[in-house]
């Protein structure tokens, strides 16, 4: 939910979602699985298994996988988990979490999940079902778990052979977004590689023209970099490594193409594939200039699975509907309530695949939103628990905004005729504060011949 944006600009703006309040049906499918009270209880005539093992031989992101499973109680309530880390048990806990005696046998959330009968109407009848799931690379191995009692009594009954991406640490899900400069633009882009395995750059350049490399920077952040649960808890998940390159001086209006290396310490270097941008126009340049407005989006899985009360549905319509039209689109501002993690971190990777044909084209532009940053005694405006534990940290490190602080979510970018000057709703903005003062600067600061030409 945004509680509000200034724009200074004279352009055409071609869609301007309605911001609505998304408190009342806010939640994140992941938090209805009771993980602590999870029972193991394999049944030898139950079974699970999925194919094909290895994805991504022709280096691609997302597969399918087919699942095929017998039980020999079958029931309505049966659903599968998929976890990532295969391995899954306990011992995978974090140590700090009560004592060692009464460790859960399970102490993660799966990273999505389906019912048994979903594409099978006869499991309950016959015990036999299959399933077809998406997966997309998010640097750890697969295992798919078949589970009876429901999703407050989950029992164990059936556990299936792993399932991994050729190279689960690749560079995926590329970002682009406005730098510092209206002549800068910086690509992140998540992977496994941690900065003493291998240097992070982007190869880019004009299109026909010389490549050229540029460094990047790599953050990531550990389970106590989270404010509280579940991010803290069931809702951890390694977020393997963000890496930033800063492209500069651009020709305005140019086209680009970049791609993302790692080069690893034994001289080896893996690439993603080719992607393209145009570069943003310059200040006060007269030309169309195609913005999308939009907030409160979500993610959504191709599949179907996760999304039982059907939560976000059209998220994924949403984002369709933008990748048919990216050719009409120069920049994007998704300005608040991203992806509705609320602490479920596996969502994030999750939503930079949904959003990458978009992303990696034209700059992504976020705000924040009480789904993002809120949690009672972080400094948030509002003491609330809207963010599930992440306090801002996944936002902040996911994307890149040309904020001076980015913990203090509020910039401006100037793009051709448009001064953008972006609030943060979650923090204080009140007269005499330190935002009230940056949002008084960047109205006052607008250059009206850049602007305003009309
Ligand atoms: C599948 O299971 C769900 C959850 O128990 C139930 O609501 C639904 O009616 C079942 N569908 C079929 C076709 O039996
Ligand atoms: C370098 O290391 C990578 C990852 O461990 C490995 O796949 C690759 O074969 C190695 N290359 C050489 C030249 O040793
Ligand atoms: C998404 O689009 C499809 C096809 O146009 C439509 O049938 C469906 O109802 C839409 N879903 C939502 C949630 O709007």
């Amino acid at each position: 939910m945004m509680r509000g944006l200034e724009l200074v600009f004279f352009a055409i703006v071609l869609v301007l979602a309605t911001l609505q309040v998304a408190i009342s049906h806010g939640e994140q499918p992941l938090s209805r699985i009771a993980v602590h009270n999870t029972r193991l209880r394999l049944s030898e005539n139950a079974d699970i298994r999925a194919s094909p093992s290895i994805l991504g031989f022709k280096g691609q992101n997302s597969e399918w996988v087919t699942l095929e499973y017998a039980s020999p109680n079958p029931s309505n309530d049966d659903w599968i988990g998929v976890f990532s880390p295969a391995d899954f048990s306990a011992s995978t806990c974090n140590p700090d979490e009560g004592s060692k005696q009464s460790l859960p046998f399970l102490c993660t959330a799966p990273i999505k999940y389906q019912y048994a009968n979903y594409s099978s109407p006869g499991y309950r009848k016959e015990g036999k079902g299959s399933l077809r799931l998406q997966l997309i690379n998010q640097r750890s191995d697969f295992s798919f778990v078949l589970f009876s009692g429901g999703l407050a009594n989950p029992k164990v009954v059936a556990v299936s052979n792993k399932v991994a991406f050729t190279n689960p640490n690749a560079p995926v899900y590329p970002r682009l977004a406005q730098g510092k400069m209206w002549n800068e633009m910086t690509v992140t882009w998540t992977s496994g590689y941690g900065i003493n395995e291998a240097e992070p750059f982007v190869e880019w350049g004009r299109k026909d023209g010389d490549l050229m490399r540029s460094p990047a920077g790599t953050l990531t952040f550990n389970r106590n970099s989270m404010c509280g649960a579940p991010a803290r808890t069931v809702g951890w998940r390694d977020p393997g490594f963000i890496h930033t390159s800063f492209l500069k001086e651009l020709w305005p209006n140019s086209v680009y193409t970049y791609k993302l290396g790692h080069k690893l310490f034994n001289g080896t270097y893996v690439w993603s594939r080719v992607y393209q941008f145009r570069a943003s126009p310059y200040p006060g340049q007269s030309s169309v200039q195609r913005v999308v407005i939009f907030g409160d989006m979500g993610k959504d899985e191709a599949d179907g699975s996760n999304e039982y009360n059907n939560y976000q549905r059209g998220s994924l319509n949403t984002t369709k509907q933008l990748i048919e039209d990216l050719k009409n689109i120069d920049i994007v501002f998704h300005i608040g309530d991203i992806c509705y993690a609320n602490g479920y971190l596996s969502q994030w990777d999750q939503f930079t695949a949904q959003v990458e044909p978009i992303a990696s084209t034209v700059p992504y532009m976020i705000a924040s939103g009480n789904h993002e940053r809120d949690w009672p005694g972080t400094g948030s405006f509002y003491g609330n628990s809207d963010s599930g534990g992440e306090c801002g940290v996944l936002a902040e490190t996911m994307f890149y905004v040309p904020a001076e602080n980015r913990a203090k979510f509020w910039y401006s970018t100037d793009y051709g005729m448009f001064r953008f000057c972006i609030a943060d709703t979650e923090h204080d903005w009140r007269e005499g504060t330190e935002q009230y003062k940056f949002i008084e600067h960047c109205l006052a600061s607008a250059d009206r011949q850049k602007s305003n030409l009309g």
